[in-house]
């Protein structure tokens, strides 16, 4: 959670970390603050609420220099306020430390600190950090001489050695004049090489309008950065590390809004591109091959397989559930799926003859890789579908598959659920192929429907005004339940997600078989209910429970197949879907629910790429 941004280079440091912060403030904007040197002369701005506010400190009360470090953050210890906003300093006020993660033993840190009389200014377990390395340089400064830029280093590494936990850290001194200093535990954390100027990030957007050029830390990495360049370190031998330059793929406009009024919306209408991206190369009809070169899985291996476990959280683990489904029909082999914030603590039975698939679209969700980490020490094989190159599990994870869908900036994940699903398709028609589960001619056909697929999500997006209307008649209800059957269970739970997310409207995702068992209780016409009922081998059950909802004066808004006579019989509120085949409804359904869930958040004035308490990747368990 929370951003971090740090620039040495010739421009106005401020102005350079306001703009980073700004592409990073789905990470969390609770509050921001940056800090900056000029020369020997260090100081901080901080405000509380949207990063609108320090902007507007800053116009008030700007801060001149080229070097310096900024954060916006996702409160974890102590509230949201000035005293809890990053940079925090230490009691010489000539160190400040921007820091994402958790320092689990703060408390017993900070008791010695005290202990040595030093006070706290904040209720945060980053401030300990900034205290330690105060005293460390404390320890190293000569009289009168700068600190030397080896010894800031060294004062961070020795401060570090005593932290329990996980950071990724920016830290700038008076003492040391020009530098950062970096460090990354379990959070990720960039180095962006651009024109003579230098750059710290949590994430890439933050440095993609300067530069396409990041070397990503690994675990225990430190890196200082100086007008000189940029070195990197081992934490726990002080000496120097090599990590290669990867070239960002992500084109810096589409981490821009477009003129659209919310990422979200651009996101939602970005699908069809999405998908031609997350195909382009991959399927070849006229060999009836699948290509995904970077999956690093033998044949063999493939064909050996007793078992594929999909870990994920969220709406990633909504894309798995569907997963399932395909996996089980088309390569005919047993998959289970797991949250991986429960498998990791589960002892599940999985070994050397099993696959296990972390889906995450940051690919820095701490559940996940606990998840994908736990598995390899049982010797599973790993693969990763993520979205983020260079990333903690694209990293980790032997094989990857990586989403291309462009940087998501809405909090609320759409265009990179569409892309995993399709990336799922992919995995499952591979193995298929492999295996020999699905016979050729329906193979082709299925490559050919994955082919079509961005035509019929785009005919799906033409559903907007009609979603806009029902978002107008029904945003004052105060719940909702979500149906689906089969493969659109997993999209009708998709959908209760989004909702409640973005409007904070209770919703909730039920198989439509299970109405029977409880769920029907809360039918009224006070309970709106959401079915995915497009064409199928399910259909007819399907509209069987949605008529016993009609019967008991529940109000249907049904998403169905483009000329469905006796869906239009039962409600007025359709949502029209083109004619298409049943495996590839799921990608197509999912986009009126996403239209409808932003629409009524609209309308309830709800901040929908921002919503309250969340954070774009959960990088803390
Ligand atoms: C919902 C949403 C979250 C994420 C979840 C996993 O819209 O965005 O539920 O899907 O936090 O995130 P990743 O995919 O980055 O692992």
């Amino acid at each position: 959670m929370c951003g971090i941004v740090g620039y040495v280079g010739g421009e106005d440091a401020s102005d350079v970390l306001l703009d980073g912060l700004k592409r990073l403030e789905y990470r969390g904007y609770d509050s921001a603050g940056v800090a900056v040197l000029n020369g020997p002369v260090l100081d901080i701005r901080r405000s509380v609420g949207k990063l609108h506010n320090l902007d507007v400190l800053l116009k008030k009360s700007p801060l001149a220099g080229h070097v310096g470090i900024g954060h916006t953050r996702w409160a974890t210890h102590g509230r949201p306020s000035e005293e809890n906003a990053h940079p925090h300093r230490d009691a010489s006020g000539r160190v400040v430390v921007v820091h994402n993660g958790i320092i689990e033993n703060y408390s017993a840190l900070k008791a010695g600190l005290q202990a040595r009389g030093v006070k706290f200014e904040s209720q945060t377990d980053t401030e300990v950090i900034a205290h330690l390395v105060g005293e460390a340089i404390a320890r190293r400064k000569k009289k009168d001489a700068p600190l030397a830029p080896e010894d800031f280093l060294e004062a961070v590494r020795e401060t570090l050695s005593e932290l329990k936990g996980t950071y990724a850290l920016g830290i700038i001194t008076a003492d040391c004049p020009g530098v950062i200093v970096g460090a990354r535990r379990e959070c990720p954390l960039l180095v962006g090489i651009g024109e003579k100027e230098y750059f710290l990030a949590s994430d890439a957007p933050a440095i993609l309008s300067r530069t396409r050029h990041a070397v990503f830390l690994n675990d225990g990495d430190m890196a200082l950065l100086s007008s000189d360049g940029v070195k990197l370190f081992s934490a726990e031998t002080g000496l120097p590390v090599e990590r290669k330059t990867t070239h960002l793929p992500w084109d810096p406009l589409q981490a821009e809004k477009a003129g659209y009024r919310h990422f979200m919306l651009k996101e939602i209408h970005e699908q069809p591109r999405a998908i031609e991206d997350c195909l382009r190369g991959r399927l070849n009809v006229d060999e009836i091959r699948v290509h995904l070169d970077t999956l690093r899985l033998s044949e063999e291996q493939i064909k050996a397989f007793r078992k594929i476990t999909i870990v994920a959280c969220g709406t990633s683990y909504h894309a798995g559930l569907l997963a399932r489904y395909l996996i089980e029909k088309w390569v005919k082999a047993p998959c289970d799926v797991e949250i991986a914030s429960e498998y990791r603590y589960r002892d599940p039975l999985v070994g050397p003859e099993d696959l296990v698939v972390a889906i995450s679209q940051s690919g820095e969700t701490a559940d996940t890789i606990a998840a994908i980490r736990h598995a390899k020490e049982k010797g599973a094989r790993t693969l990763a579908i993520c979205n983020v190159i260079g990333s903690t599990l694209y990293r980790e994870s032997h094989g990857k598959i990586l989403t291309h869908c462009g940087p998501e900036i809405g909090v609320a994940s759409t265009k990179a659920f569409s892309s995993q699903v399709v990336v799922l398709y992919l995995l499952a028609l591979y193995g298929a192929l492999l295996r020999g589960s699905l016979p050729r001619p329906d193979v082709e056909k299925i490559m050919q429907n994955l082919l079509h697929l961005p035509h019929w999500v785009g005919e799906a997006l033409k559903c907007e005004p009609a979603t806009i209307a029902l978002a107008k008649k029904y945003f004052h209800s105060r719940n909702f339940l979500f149906l689906g059957r089969n493969l659109n269970y997993p999209i009708a739970l998709e959908g209760a997600l989004k909702l409640k997310e973005i409007s904070y409207i209770h919703a909730e995702g039920y198989p439509s078989g299970e109405l029977k068992h409880g769920p029907i209780a809360l039918i009224d016409e006070d309970m709106p209910v959401i079915a995915v009922a497009t064409q199928g081998r399910v259909y007819d059950k399907i509209l069987t429970n949605l008529e016993e909802v009609a019967a008991r004066g529940g109000r249907v808004i049904a998403v169905a197949t483009q000329g469905d006579t006796r869906i239009s019989a039962l409600t007025p509120d359709v949502l029209w879907m083109p004619d298409m085949p049943e495996s590839m409804a799921p990608a197509v359904n999912v986009v009126p629910l996403q239209l409808l869930s932003y629409h009524i958040a609209v309308l309830r004035g709800c901040d929908v790429d921002q919503p309250r308490n969340l954070a774009k990747s959960v990088t803390v368990e």
